[in-house]
C-alpha cells in the first residue's frame, strides 16, 4: 500500500476489480498486524483490525482494539481519517459490531461516517443476528466477507474459539530436546533452551489470560510463571505488548500441595490453586477435573490459556481433547533420557494412533527451532 505503484489514477467504479481485490487483501493482510497488538490486552473481548481506503486504494486511517472498554478498531480507524472516511471503505479483520455496548455499535458508526464498502474477514461468531453485516447491507453499504479469513482467524483464535465453545483456547508450550526430553534424568537441567526462547515464552505469558501448571512442576522447578523478561523483538506469535498484563496464575493441585512459600504463589501476579475439592477429581479419580477448570477459568473471562506444565498433566490435556495450538521450542540437543514431552494414554500405541497436527509455523529463535501446530 505505501507502493506507488499502486496508487491508480482512475476512480474506484472504473478500476478492473482484480486490482481492488489486491489492495483489500493487502489491507486485510495489514489489518491483522494491526490486531495482534491487541493481543495480551483486548481480552475479553476479540482483537480486531482495521484499514480504511479511500477510492484509490490509499490508506486514510488505521485502528485497532487495544482493551475492554477503549474504542473499537473500526472507530479509532474512522477517528484517524476524520472527514475523509466519507465514501471509503473498510477493511476489517472481524464483522463491525451491532450492539451497543459500553462504545456503541460500529455499524452505526460506519454508517455515520459515510462509508461506502465494508470488506471483512470473519462473521461474528454469535451469529447472524449479532453483526453488523446485515444492518449495513440494509442501508445499502456494499458488503463483502472472507476475505484473508485464514490469518483473522488465526490472531482472534482465543476469542472465536470462546465464544463456539464457551471453554477457553488452550495453547500448550512444551521445550524439548531433539530426542523429545524436557528436562534430564536426574533432575539437574534447568534450561533447555536458549535465552531467545525462553524471552519469547513470557510473550507467551503476557499474551494469555491465564498461566496453568501441574503440582508436579511447582515441586520440582518451583516456576514463578509470571511475565518478567519480554524478548525486545515480536515474533510470527505476535508483537511485543505496549504494556504487560500479568496472567492469572493457576496450579491444578488435587491434594492441595503447593508450599505457602512457593514462587507461584508471590506477588508478581495473582494466583489461583485448585484442588480437588474446588473443583472436582478428574474421571478417573486421579488429579483435578480438566472440564471443571477449563469451565470456571471461563466463567472468570479467561478466552485463552498457556499450558506449562509437565508430561502428566500435558497427557491429561491431550488425551481429554483439551490442547488447541502447541508451541514447541525444540533445541538441537541430545539427553537420551529424562522425562519425555508428552504421557498420554490415548495416543501413539500403534501407527494407526499416530496424531498428526497442523503445522502453522516454522521459526528460528536464537539456536533453536519453534513450531507451532494446531489440534483438529
Ligand atoms: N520442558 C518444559 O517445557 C517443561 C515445562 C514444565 C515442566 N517440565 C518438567 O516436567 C517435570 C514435571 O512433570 P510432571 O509430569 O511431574 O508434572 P506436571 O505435569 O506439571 O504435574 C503433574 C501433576 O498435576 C496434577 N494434576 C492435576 N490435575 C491433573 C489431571 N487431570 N491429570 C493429570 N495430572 C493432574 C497431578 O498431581 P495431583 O494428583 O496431586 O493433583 C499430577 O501429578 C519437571 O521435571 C519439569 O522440569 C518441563
Amino acid at each position: 500500500l505505501r507502493d506507488d505503484r499502486h496508487v491508480p489514477t482512475q476512480s474506484h467504479s472504473q478500476q478492473p476489480n482484480h486490482h481492488r481485490d489486491e489492495l483489500e487483501r493487502a489491507a486485510m493482510a495489514r489489518a491483522v498486524e494491526l490486531a495482534a497488538r491487541g493481543l495480551g490486552s483486548a481480552s475479553p473481548n476479540p482483537v480486531v483490525g482495521c484499514v480504511l481506503l479511500d477510492a484509490g486504494g490509499r490508506t486514510l486511517g488505521e485502528g485497532w482494539h487495544e482493551r475492554a472498554g477503549g474504542p473499537h478498531a473500526e472507530v479509532v480507524a474512522l477517528r484517524a481519517a476524520g472527514d475523509a472516511s466519507r465514501g471509503a471503505t473498510a477493511v476489517v479483520t472481524l464483522e463491525p459490531c451491532n450492539h451497543t455496548g459500553r462504545t456503541g455499535p460500529c455499524s452505526r458508526a460506519l454508517l455515520d461516517a459515510g462509508v461506502r464498502r465494508v470488506v471483512y474477514a470473519v462473521p461474528d461468531p454469535h451469529g447472524v443476528a449479532a453483526g453488523g453485516a446485515a444492518t449495513l447491507a440494509a442501508a445499502g453499504v456494499e458488503m463483502v466477507s472472507g476475505v484473508g479469513a485464514e490469518p483473522a482467524e488465526r490472531v482472534n483464535a482465543a476469542w472465536l474459539h470462546s465464544v463456539r465453545t464457551g471453554r477457553p483456547y488452550v495453547t500448550w508450550k512444551v521445550a524439548a530436546t531433539l530426542d523429545g526430553r524436557t528436562a534430564a534424568a536426574d533432575r539437574t537441567s534447568r534450561w533447555i533452551t536458549g535465552p531467545e526462547a525462553r524471552a519469547e515464552v513470557h510473550l507467551l505469558r503476557a499474551q494469555a489470560d491465564a498461566v496453568v501448571t501441574g503440582i508436579g512442576t511447582v515441586l520440582a522447578d518451583d516456576p514463578q510463571l509470571a511475565v518478567r523478561a519480554l524478548p525486545t523483538r515480536g515474533s510470527p506469535l505476535g508483537p511485543v505488548p505496549a504494556t504487560v498484563r500479568q496472567p492469572l496464575r493457576v496450579v491444578l493441585d488435587a491434594a492441595g500441595r503447593t508450599p505457602p512459600d512457593a514462587r507461584v504463589r508471590d506477588t508478581a501476579a495473582p494466583t489461583l490453586v485448585l484442588t480437588a475439592t474446588e473443583v472436582g477429581s478428574g474421571p478417573d479419580g486421579r488429579g483435578v477435573d480438566l472440564d471443571a477448570v477449563l469451565a470456571l477459568l471461563h466463567e472468570r473471562q479467561v478466552r485463552s490459556v498457556l499450558l506449562e506444565c509437565g508430561a502428566t498433566l500435558a497427557g491429561a490435556f491431550v488425551d481429554a481433547g483439551l490442547v488447541d495450538r502447541v508451541v514447541a521450542y525444540v533445541a538441537p540437543a541430545l539427553l537420551g533420557q529424562g522425562p519425555a514431552a508428552l504421557t498420554t494414554r490415548g495416543v501413539g500405541a500403534t501407527i494407526g494412533a499416530i496424531r498428526r497436527l497442523v503445522l502453522q509455523d516454522v521459526g528460528l529463535v536464537g539456536a533453536d527451532v519453534r513450531l507451532v501446530a494446531a489440534l483438529d
